[in-house]
């Protein structure tokens, strides 16, 4: 029995795109898994701590090798509970707006707590390795405008991308819905009609 960890990144609830197809892949995922555990993390609804002041220092303490205080210690504590229940799920959905052509802030803080040296990822002989190993994702990009053709604008898919690299993910799939703005309504239904259409295709063999 497999744990699937959804984490969402819109507040749109279900105005937004990229939760309807969302949704899809996780109806459809759940009628091939029935026995799976789907968890859902929405980055606006979660407590997640503030990334900064202590938090930060416990960070630099860690990377210099040194022993938390007692304060520090505390601020980590919060830090590393995030960090557990991340890494304690088998497969991941993401789903995210662009947000001024990158990923909305509340995603970037969920980012900035979960990737720390020693949890997931290290520095070997090599160099950077990641340590969430051998976990799939599928992550789900709505997009008000059509950037598959103006990648140099897109700052959301390839941000995601290398983060998920860097942290050890190997198998990263990606539905990609656009333009959920630009084109007008009925571009936007087709286009989520689509992603719907491969997301339900994707979650069958997930
Ligand atoms: C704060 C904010 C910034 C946005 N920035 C962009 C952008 O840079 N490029 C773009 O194509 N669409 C942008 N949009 C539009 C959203 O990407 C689009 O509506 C998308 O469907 C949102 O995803 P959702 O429906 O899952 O919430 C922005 C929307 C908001 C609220």
């Amino acid at each position: 029995m497999a744990k699937l960890l959804y984490i969402q990144a819109s507040p749109r609830k279900e105005r937004s795109k990229s939760n309807q197809v969302a949704a899809a892949f996780l109806d459809s995922y759940k009628q091939t898994n029935p026995d799976d555990t789907v968890e859902t993390l929405n980055v606006f609804e979660a407590d997640l701590p503030s990334f900064d002041g202590l938090t930060v220092q416990a960070k630099y303490t860690i990377m210099h090798g040194a022993e938390h205080t007692a304060e520090e210690r505390q601020a980590w504590d919060a830090v590393e509970t995030i960090i557990e229940k991340f890494k304690s799920a088998d497969k991941y959905v993401i789903s995210l707006p662009m947000w001024n052509f990158g990923i909305p802030y509340r995603l970037k803080q969920y980012i900035d707590i979960l990737v720390q040296p020693g949890y997931t990822f290290k520095v070997g002989d090599n160099g950077y390795e990641g340590l969430v190993k051998g976990k799939p994702v599928v992550v789900i990009y709505a997009r008000g405008g059509a950037y598959l053709d103006a990648v140099e604008y897109d700052k959301q898919k390839p941000y995601m991308e290398q983060i998920l690299d860097f942290i050890g993910f190997e198998d990263i799939r990606s539905i990609v819905v656009e333009p959920t703005l630009a084109g007008g309504e009925d571009l936007a239904r087709q286009a989520v009609e689509g992603s719907i259409q491969k997301a339900r295709q994707t979650a069958t063999q997930f």
